[in-house]
């Protein structure tokens, strides 16, 4: 097994980046961060850029500073599938938390879904616990472009940061 290190930048995700997302979800999910970039700018959210030497993307991921008041609300967090499991997913986690510090903040909030076991072990181990659940939905893309409305629940879980 051949094994390299490979510098990552955190950066701020850009519109331009947004076409090199195209393996983070569908044309709806792309629009739905494009939504959430136009909020960047009303100071409402940061969204995140992990990238290695080629500045293209392979994780990001959302703060939302508006839906709980006091903190800052970690959503649409994706890493690559071909880069998933190397510990990209712990830094974006970590970049996220210290930028809601750097808003004088001090509570990180999340929501994942009941069936995403994987997502919510890493979210324990890095200090999340859960506090309640509550129905969450979107827009989602079937194959064929149909959009419907994905309604599932989410555990809603909490971390307060130093
Ligand atoms: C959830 C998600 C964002 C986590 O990102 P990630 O980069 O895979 O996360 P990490 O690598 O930091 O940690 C996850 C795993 O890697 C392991 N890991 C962490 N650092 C590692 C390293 N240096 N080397 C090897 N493995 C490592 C962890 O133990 C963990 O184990 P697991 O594969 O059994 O879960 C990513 O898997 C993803 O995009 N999933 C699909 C979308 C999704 O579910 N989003 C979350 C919605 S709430």
């Amino acid at each position: 097994m051949a094994e390299i290190t490979v510098p990552m930048t955190v950066r701020d995700l850009t519109r331009e980046d947004l076409p090199s997302c195209d393996w983070s979800g569908s044309a709806a999910h792309l629009e739905s961060m494009a939504r959430a970039l136009d909020r960047v700018g009303l100071g409402e959210v940061d969204y995140l850029a992990l990238c290695p030497p080629s500045g293209l993307p392979v994780g990001v991921g959302g703060v939302d500073y508006a839906k709980v008041p006091g903190a800052g609300t970690l959503w649409q967090l994706a890493v690559h599938p071909a880069l998933q499991s190397c510990g990209i997913g712990t830094v974006l986690i970590q970049a996220a938390e210290q930028r809601i510090q750097a808003r004088g903040l001090d509570r990180a909030e999340l929501g994942v879904e009941d069936d995403n076991p994987r997502a919510r072990a890493l979210y324990e181990r890095l200090g999340y616990t859960a506090y309640d659940s509550a129905p969450e939905s979107w827009e989602a893309e079937a194959p064929d472009g149909t959009i419907t409305l994905h309604e599932t629940m989410c555990t809603l879980m909490h971390k307060q940061l130093p």
